[in-house]
């Protein structure tokens, strides 16, 4: 079948996507659609600390097995996401990590010792930190720190060296784990992207430099319409995270629409279908090999279901390939001429 999935695979990219476990038992369509479409998938969910250990010492790992029998028996390996995040957290890991570094450290250990061995042989590639750059000012996201690293309760416990920390506790359970550190904010023709682009190369060079164990940069490219996008400063970023020797990642690509887009349906889909082959091809054309949407249909995004995110009027971003109905949008079809 020529879903996208094989088409990526034939110019040798690696099409992935979101995926949610409890809809995989629900709704036979989202799984069929899961069965052709992506080679690739993550855990929408089932992999956050809340999902895997929701009290401490007591994991839970149902949801996440169940995505990683449907990625043995399609063939579809699992990216891990994400062990190190200031949100999907439960009360008890924030408490815990009020009560000074040797905590922090020892719980930070024990999710990681669990986790990374319950599925050693079969996730590869973990986001080890989520989301640890700073929003800038003009940023439109909160701005919370002062300095170039989120507040987080992380950075609270740990202090600005926790990035590194939780790279090395990875590699050091295993060294053959592909080790990502994964970032938003960055895609966009803006002040505040460009500033947030600077803050996670400084980042990433500081790392290197340290000898900090990272393999690879990934870029949720959660994209809006409202923003502009250029090609030369994404393409530029992408080239100097991979002149550094990390491969670059899309790792949870979407579109959301303004709040003034057009009523008629074609129109917007033509305006995301765009946006879509404008920002696709510029990372193919700097060497990203690896793409994953956020999801796969519009009947189950979290830019429909985040209140921060919806649009108003009752209307319901159209922001991924397949439709409310699994149809292959003019999204689809740019996705695949890009790849
Ligand atoms: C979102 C999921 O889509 C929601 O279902 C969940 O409730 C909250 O998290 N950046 C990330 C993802 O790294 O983990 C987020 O996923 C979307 C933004």
């Amino acid at each position: 079948a020529a879903d996208l999935g094989a088409i990526a695979r034939q110019n040798g990219v690696t099409f992935g996507a979101a995926v949610q476990d409890s809809l995989l038992q629900k709704d036979p369509e989202y799984a069929r659609a899961f069965a052709t479409e992506p080679g690739m998938l993550v855990p929408e969910w089932a992999a956050k600390w809340a999902a895997l250990q929701p009290r401490e010492g007591r994991f839970e790992t149902a949801a996440l097995d169940t995505i990683l029998r449907w990625g043995q028996a399609h063939a579809q390996p699992v990216r891990g996401h994400a062990l190190v995040w200031h949100n999907s957290l439960p009360d008890w890991v924030a408490e815990a990590l009020k009560e000074g570094r040797e905590r922090a450290l020892a719980v930070l250990g024990a999710h990681m010792d669990f986790v990374l061995a319950h599925t050693r042989a079969q996730i590869r590639d973990w986001d080890v930190v989520n989301e640890m750059v700073a929003n800038p000012p003009g940023s439109d996201q909160p701005q919370n720190t002062p300095g170039e690293l989120r507040d987080t309760p992380w950075l609270r416990a740990l202090g600005p060296g926790y990035v590194e920390t939780a790279l090395r506790m990875a590699r050091e359970r295993d060294p053959t784990l592909r080790l990502t550190i994964n970032e938003y904010g960055v895609s966009e023709d803006t002040p505040a992207a460009a500033e947030k682009r600077r803050r996670l190369l400084a980042l990433v060079r500081g790392l290197l430099s340290r000898g900090v164990p990272l393999d690879a940069v990934g870029i949720q490219a959660h994209l809006q319409l409202a923003k502009p996008f250029r090609p030369e400063p994404f393409a530029a970023f992408v080239g100097a995270l991979r002149q550094m020797g990390v491969a670059v990642l899309i790792t949870e690509l979407d579109i959301r629409e303004t709040w003034q887009a057009p009523q008629d349906m074609a129109a917007r889909d033509a305006l995301v279908a765009e946006r879509a082959y404008a920002f696709l091809s510029c990372a193919l054309g700097a060497g990203v090999r690896t793409v994953l949407t956020w999801g796969l249909t519009d009947k189950y995004s979290w830019l429909t279901t985040d209140p921060g995110v919806a649009l108003p009027g009752g209307r319901t971003h159209r922001g991924l390939p397949l439709d409310a109905q699994f149809r292959r949008k003019p999204m689809w079809d740019a996705m695949a001429r890009a790849f």
